[in-house]
């Protein structure tokens, strides 16, 4: 009977950890998508409108994947550096989304320009697949940190003085402060201090 009933724990649990990898895939479905149809355009050029869209999409992908490190670091002080990570993405999110639905006027571009290939570039990022460790998906959210802070410097310069400018530079300093956080975050995460050590 013991044997049976732990076999069925085993099974419940199992059920749960295939769902919630499921779901996980589910989340990233949408942005490696959207990377792919970009991947088929990428001999043409993209539009203003066509970059803030992908560029969103990373950021909702950023988020995912520090709510999903936030999870698996066991230290509070790396959770709670985790979730502030995943706000701050989710307000840059906020900011691409205005932006896109014409909600900010100054300083505005028009969304059908046709933007600089150093742009398009940056939005060639590296794509989190489920086989990864957690030293990969932690190298991964560097790489990507480095390259949103690219396209945020690289969109600030097309950008005439005003609002819009000075929120992407904004942007870009935060995801310079991100790439340092994560890369120290790493270190407390594989290093970890011992008492007495
Ligand atoms: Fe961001
Ligand atoms: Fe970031």
């Amino acid at each position: 009977m013991i044997i049976s009933f732990e076999n069925a724990a085993a099974r419940e649990l199992c059920k749960k950890l295939i769902q919630e990898e499921r779901n996980h895939k589910a989340k990233l479905k949408v942005p490696m998508m959207i990377s792919s149809t970009r991947k088929m355009n990428m001999v043409s050029n993209l539009t203003l409108h066509e970059v803030l869209k992908e560029a969103i999409q990373k950021e909702v992908l950023s988020r995912f994947l520090y709510v999903g490190l936030r999870q698996r670091v066991k230290n509070a002080g790396s959770k709670e550096a985790f979730h502030i990570l995943a706000e701050q993405e989710e307000m840059h999110q906020r900011f691409l989304e205005d932006y896109l639905h014409g909600k900010i006027k100054e300083g505005a571009l028009s969304p059908g320009l046709v933007v600089d290939y150093k742009i398009v570039d940056c939005l060639d990022q590296p794509e989190i697949s489920p086989t990864m460790d957690i030293k990969e998906v932690f190298n991964l959210a560097v790489n990507r940190e480095k390259a949103s802070h690219d396209l945020y410097l690289n969109l600030a310069a097309i950008h005439p003085n005003g609002y819009i400018k000075h929120i992407m530079e904004d942007i870009a300093a935060q995801e310079l402060e991100h790439k340092k956080h994560v890369e120290s975050l790493y270190v407390e995460v594989a290093f970890p201090q011992t008492n007495g050590g």
